[in-house]
């Protein structure tokens, strides 16, 4: 299937853009200093899913901020496939217990990295292949 090139120029930090691909929402977030810092912040033992469940690097890599967002000199970006890793909704952006992502439908709280933190979501939420093919383009798929 196609993949699409989305621009992010006008996102600034604090914001994010929603877009689909393939069907799906595509969480597209800008993140602060603080969001980072707090991700960072976090011990792998204490969580749920310690996998990064990031297509763009090796299967078995950790769930470190750095390895769930878009990489070395672009951490504030985070690119996540925008599907509850239990059944499926869509979950809420900067809601939660730890200020990220929310699932309405049964409660699973993601955190600023999009790592399951709480409920009954099983994964962290997944990061599809993508890359910049500039500074302010993000090509998904
Ligand atoms: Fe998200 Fe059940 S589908 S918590």
């Amino acid at each position: 299937l196609a993949s699409i090139e989305v621009n992010v120029a006008a996102v600034e930090p604090g914001m994010s853009l929603t877009v689909k691909w393939r069907g799906k929402p595509i969480f597209i977030r800008n993140r602060t200093e603080k969001e980072i810092d707090e991700a960072k912040a976090v011990a792998l033992g204490d969580l749920k899913d310690p996998v990064a469940r990031n297509a763009n690097i090796a299967v078995d890599a950790q769930a470190t901020d750095i390895d769930r967002s878009a990489g070395e000199g672009k951490e504030n970006w985070i690119v996540m496939i925008g599907s509850c890793t239990h059944l499926g909704c869509v979950p809420l952006g900067q809601a939660g217990d730890f200020g990220g992502w929310f699932c309405p439908c049964h409660g699973s709280h993601y955190d600023t990295a999009g790592r399951i933190r709480k409920g009954p979501a099983p994964q962290n939420l997944a990061i599809p292949t993508f890359a910049f093919t500039s500074d302010t383009v993000i090509k998904i798929g």
